[in-house]
Parts: structure tokens; C-alpha cells; sequence
């Protein structure tokens, strides 16, 4: 038998297999985590190594720093993510990466440890693009969700709104076209004097605040379904440094509530008006601004009132985590995307590709 027929009657085999079992490993940005996830739903264990703190010195993460760090947390993270499971690399079915889009180094540490741990093990490698295992975890949270359904994907580095059509299958309705919607929460962040990453503490901060205080832009550029942060983050970084000139103290609460309320009507109206205009009927969040309370409780409201499904992540499936990505690994071990040793990291990498 051919080395190509053994690795295809393998994958025949993988695909009829009742229980597979996959472990993932996530390095695009500044968290180095593993996780074995079975039959693309449930999680086994989860172990996700933040970086945070370092990056956080420099108010953003510092690319070289942050693969000097993956390169050391790697081992660690695999290892407790197999113990925590009570299993070896022997009960594992196959192995799973993030290879774009991220930080060039961060992915590259990433794909060079599944690569050689692939080799040395004889298990097949299953490439994943990190916005598609933002999607998928709403495949973990829901276990009864199936394709289609319209997914808002709001992360630190993207901002899209999608028609997931099938298992891998996407067509991207719109997207922002400037700044993402974590960008512009961390951003503000750092206007009000709170630490990298800001979006959560802005969030929080805003709890106690009156959204009406400050009157801020609602952006609505020309594409029906795309965003537009920038604009907005200049007038609310205006607001705040005017108030500074002269020597006024920020209303620190009012502002982050009004800032925060203009991001969210901003996304809560094209995802619905995505909804409506599609026929659909159920409505995803992913990627960490999908943890934000406000949006989850205006979305619930809003899909509520609509007559829509809502499905919410979990809050740790929001942000980066490798249990998504054990997730997105699985369906695309079905349609038979094995990588090669040539694997290579894709920083630009997006969810059409
Ligand atoms: O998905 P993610 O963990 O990493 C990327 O793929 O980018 O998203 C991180 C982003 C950061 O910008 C962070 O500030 C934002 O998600 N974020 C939040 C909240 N939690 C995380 N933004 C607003 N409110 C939150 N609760
Ligand atoms: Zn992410």
C-alpha cells in the first residue's frame, strides 16, 4: 500500500470513528493554550496560558515577546491539557493548530510544535484558521446548533458578520472597515487611563455609568452590513483629552457607559438587520467582545423582541482558547483537510481562504 492510500484509508477510518478526539493547540496572539475537545462538542479539558500581565507593561503585546513565550509555555500547556484529560498522546486520534491569522511568530511557534509532535507520533495534523474556531465556539456552547445561521465574529483583531452556510463554509456579508471592535474598546480603554488589554475594564467601569452622558457618533459606513470604529474612537479620545486641556476631572463611568453603548447599537443594528434580510433565524456571537454584558443583554433583548434565536458563548469561549479551535478541527477532519510537513503560518490568513 502506497503512503498516500495508508494515509487515506487512516482518515477513512478517523471519519467512521464514534468517539474522535482531537488536541488543539492556540498560539496566534498573546494566549498559549491546549485542549482535547471530542467529536468537535464536547471539551475534555482546557488549559489556556494568558500572557497578559507581560504585555501589559508595554500597554500591547509585543510580537517577539509573546513567541519567546509561547516557545516555553507550549510543552507545559499540552502536557497539563493530556493530564487534566487523564489521557496520554496514545488516546489522542489526532492533533490540531492555529495557523493564521495572528502574529507571524506566535503562529509559527504554534505550527512548528504540532508539526514535530505530528512527526513524532505518526497523528494527523488539521490546520485551523483562528476566526473559524471563534465561530465554532458556538458548537461547544449549543450543542444542537447547526449550520446556517448568521455569526457576528467581534474580536481584537476582527470585526465580521457572516453567513456561516455550511461546516466551513462562509460568506462574509460585511466586516469593519477600519478598526475592529476590540481595538476601539482597548483604545478608549486607554483614554480613560486603564491598562492593556482595556476592553473588559472599560466594560466594567461602564457598569456604573449613564450611557446618555456623553453624545457620541453612530458610525454607518456605505457597506449595508460593515462597521466603522475609528471615527468614533477619535471623537470619544477628542472628549476625553479636551476635558484634560482643561484640567477637569474625566467623568470616568459616564463616558465609558456612552462609548461602550455606541459601539454596541453599532453592532447589535447590522447583526439584526443580517438577520432579517437573510431568512434566517438564529444568530451567533464570537470572539472576545462577544463576553461584553452590554451586548449580551441587548442582543438577548433585541432577539427577544425580533423573534430570533440567540446563542451566546460561554464567557472563556469567548476569548482566545484552544478548545474552539478542537472545535472548527473536527469538521474540517471530516471534510479531509490533513496538513502536510510543509505547514506553514498564514498571518493574514481569513475565514474565505
Ligand atoms: O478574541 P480575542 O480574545 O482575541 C483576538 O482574537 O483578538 O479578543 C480580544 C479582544 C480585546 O480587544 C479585548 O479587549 C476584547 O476582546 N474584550 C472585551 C471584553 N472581553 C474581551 N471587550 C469588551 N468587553 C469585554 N467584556
Ligand atoms: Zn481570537
Amino acid at each position: 500500500m502506497s503512503v498516500t492510500h495508508l494515509w487515506q484509508s487512516r482518515l477513512e477510518a478517523l471519519q467512521r470513528k464514534a468517539s474522535v478526539r482531537i488536541l488543539a493547540l492556540e498560539t496566534s496572539c498573546d494566549e498559549t493554550a491546549a485542549a482535547i475537545v471530542e467529536n468537535g462538542r464536547r471539551v475534555i479539558s482546557s488549559v489556556i496560558f494568558s500572557q497578559v500581565d507581560v504585555h501589559a507593561l508595554y500597554g500591547g503585546v509585543v510580537p517577539e515577546i509573546a513567541s519567546r513565550a509561547h516557545v516555553d509555555a507550549c510543552d507545559r500547556v499540552i502536557d497539563q491539557a493530556l493530564r487534566e484529560a487523564g489521557m496520554t498522546l496514545a488516546d489522542v486520534d489526532a492533533l490540531a493548530v492555529t495557523y493564521g491569522p495572528g502574529l507571524v511568530g506566535a503562529l509559527l511557534t504554534g505550527v512548528s510544535c504540532m508539526k514535530g509532535l505530528s512527526f513524532a507520533t505518526g497523528l494527523p495534523l488539521i490546520p485551523v484558521n483562528h476566526i473559524e474556531g471563534h465561530v465554532s465556539a458556538n458548537y461547544l456552547s449549543n450543542p444542537q446548533l447547526a449550520p446556517p445561521f448568521i455569526c457576528l465574529v467581534v474580536s481584537g483583531g476582527h470585526s465580521h458578520l457572516v453567513r456561516v452556510e455550511d461546516y466551513g463554509r462562509y460568506t462574509l456579508l460585511g466586516q469593519t472597515v477600519d478598526d475592529a471592535a476590540g481595538e476601539a474598546f482597548d483604545k478608549g480603554a486607554r483614554a480613560l487611563g486603564l491598562p492593556y488589554p482595556g476592553g473588559p475594564l472599560l466594560s466594567q467601569l461602564a457598569q456604573g455609568g449613564d450611557a446618555s452622558a456623553l453624545k457620541m457618533p453612530r458610525p454607518n459606513p456605505a457597506g449595508r452590513f460593515d462597521f466603522s470604529f475609528s471615527g468614533l474612537k477619535t471623537a470619544f479620545i477628542n472628549a476625553c483629552h479636551k476635558l484634560e486641556q482643561k484640567g477637569m476631572p474625566l467623568p470616568k463611568a459616564d463616558y465609558a457607559a456612552s462609548y461602550q453603548q455606541a459601539i454596541v447599537d453599532s453592532l447589535c443594528d447590522k447583526a439584526v438587520l443580517a438577520v432579517h434580510e437573510s431568512g434566517l433565524d438564529t444568530l451567533c456571537l464570537a470572539g472576545g467582545v462577544s463576553a461584553n454584558q452590554c451586548l449580551r443583554s441587548q442582543m438577548q433583548i433585541l432577539a427577544a423582541r425580533e423573534g430570533f434565536k440567540l446563542c451566546l458563548p460561554e464567557l472563556w469561549l469567548c476569548t482566545d482558547n484552544a478548545a474552539m479551535i478542537g472545535s472548527a478541527a473536527y469538521y474540517r477532519l471530516l471534510r479531509g483537510e490533513i496538513a502536510s510537513l510543509s505547514l506553514n503560518a498564514v498571518p493574514a490568513l481569513t475565514l474565505l481562504s
